[in-house]
């Protein structure tokens, strides 16, 4: 038995009631708090199976109901959780999925991990985490603690979901405690998984903050408090916006270096031999995913009701967006070089994913390149062993199974995502003219094929 333990049992003999905070604390500690995790993707399901993992009951709630009886099947969803891993909980009845909102009623704690996209305005649409704390308020009781973990703009925690609480007739952090913690994992990331990467937690008022930081310290070694959820709504922005920044300072030194006749990944790399206060980033096809196009907009959206104009996140917003064009020129180049023009050319794309090791198109740069290729009448073919099929302008893609005659037969090879679970060694040998875009074949043989760089 702990030491909170302990002074509680003494507590309870001589007639003590114990507040909410002191409850639910031990209960978190002695992993008998139920959980429930609202959101069941990429970022929800790790987080579920992690609290598992510790002992903790948990349900993950999500609005798909496909997707629940997947999961229920224990069918894993995302690159970060086996298939076996999710199997297991669900055999030891640690882990259930569902649909029904009803179950927050017994819940302890709540984690909110749904979707923060942006509108076609490119405003934040924070509807989906309106939405879920709606359903959250209907079920609300004194004792439960509430996180937001869906990334999203300054002020969202305490300016729209605490008045929410409010109404209710509930003090957060007597009755109810509330605090955002953002999610930071990045999927397909095995050397990063959820247990390794530190949490920031800011609550709404100290209670909240502690309770928030004894929760993730079940799971993760290290949980960074700060003074308010702002600070840690702010902390995931930034981290986001100094990614983009960096990932189009890259960009932009790309297309320098290439009027300079210089391969830019060989001078990142030289001025990465410098041991401090450099880190290297790389140019690529443009950014894509659930984070890095569309997180930055939050914080420029946010700040235009303080009369202030951002000028990074446009600016590197605008260098990133035009790497795809660039890319299509690229090819459109090499095949001029060889006598050949994109109409009726035949080029074997590589990568649908945004990004290595996932299956995740959303806002692939990969989907942009291919149908400005088609639609220029390249005739297009593509392999992603992680991707079956894809649609563009209507029509259905299968993934081409890679094999010495499909990289002969095609006028260009274009790597968009650089999968480790490739032969780029065959590519080499079988394909005559390779666009690189992700610096894959650097250290490859290079056999008879021409490699273009980004
Ligand atoms: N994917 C990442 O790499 C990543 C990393 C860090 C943070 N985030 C942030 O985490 C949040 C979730 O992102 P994700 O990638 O997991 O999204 P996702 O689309 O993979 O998963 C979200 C899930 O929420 C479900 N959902 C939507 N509305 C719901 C509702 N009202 N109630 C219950 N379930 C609902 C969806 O059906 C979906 O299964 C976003 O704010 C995102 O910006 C994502």
């Amino acid at each position: 038995m702990n030491t909170l333990n302990l002074v509680l049992r003494e507590k309870q003999y001589s007639g003590y009631q114990p507040d909410h905070e002191t409850q639910l604390s031990e209960r978190i500690a002695d992993h008998t708090a139920r959980i429930t995790v609202v959101g069941q993707g990429y970022v929800g399901l790790p987080l579920a199976v992690e609290f598992c993992r510790v002992g903790f009951k948990v349900i993950g709630i999500d609005i798909d109901k496909d997707r629940v009886k997947r999961l229920n099947r224990g069918e894993s969803l995302t690159p970060d959780v086996s298939h076996e891993s999710l199997l297991e909980m669900r055999n030891t009845g640690h882990y259930e999925a569902s649909w029904d909102f009803s179950v927050l009623q017994n819940s302890d704690v709540i984690l909110i991990c749904v979707p923060t996209p942006l509108r076609k305005s490119k405003d934040p649409d924070i509807s989906y985490v309106l939405d879920t704390v709606e359903k959250v308020v209907k079920y609300l009781r004194p004792g439960q603690l509430i996180i937001l973990e869906s990334t999203t703009y300054p002020g969202t925690t305490e300016e729209l979901l605490l008045p929410l609480f409010q109404a209710k007739a509930y003090s957060a952090g007597d009755d109810v405690f509330l605090a955002f913690s953002p999610e930071r994992i990045d999927p397909g990331n095995t050397q990063f998984m959820v247990k390794d990467i530190p949490k920031v937690t800011g609550g709404v008022s100290p209670a909240c903050t502690r309770l928030a930081a004894l929760l993730y310290r079940q799971i993760v070694s290290k949980v960074v408090e700060v003074s308010s959820p702002r600070v840690a709504e702010l902390a995931k922005l930034y981290e986001n916006v100094f990614r983009s920044v960096n990932i189009a300072l890259a960009n932009e030194f790309s297309l320098m270096c290439r009027q300079l006749g210089v391969n830019s990944r060989e001078v990142i790399d030289a001025a990465a031999s410098k041991p401090f206060g450099f880190m290297p980033f790389y140019p690529g096809p443009g950014i894509g995913g659930h984070c890095i196009p569309i997180d930055p907009a939050y914080l420029a959206w946010k700040m235009k009701f303080s009369n202030y104009q951002a000028r990074f996140i446009p600016l590197a917003e605008e260098i990133n967006q035009s790497m795809p064009g660039h890319v299509v020129d690229l090819v459109s180049d090499a095949l001029n070089e060889r006598k050949l023009c994109l109409n009726g050319a035949k080029v074997l794309a590589i990568g649908a994913a945004y990004k290595r090791g996932v299956g995740d198109t959303r806002e692939s740069p990969a989907l942009q390149i291919m149908a400005s290729l088609l639609r220029l009448g390249v005739q297009l073919s593509y392999a992603d062993p992680y991707v079956p099929e894809i649609v563009l302008d209507g029509k259905t893609y299968q993934s081409e199974q890679l094999d010495a005659a499909v990289l002969k037969a095609s006028d260009c090879v274009l790597i968009l995502t650089d999968h480790d679970n490739l032969n780029y060694q065959d590519m080499a040998t079988h394909a005559s003219l390779i666009v690189d875009t992700r610096g894959a074949m650097r250290g490859i043989e290079t056999g008879s094929a021409q490699i273009v760089n980004l």
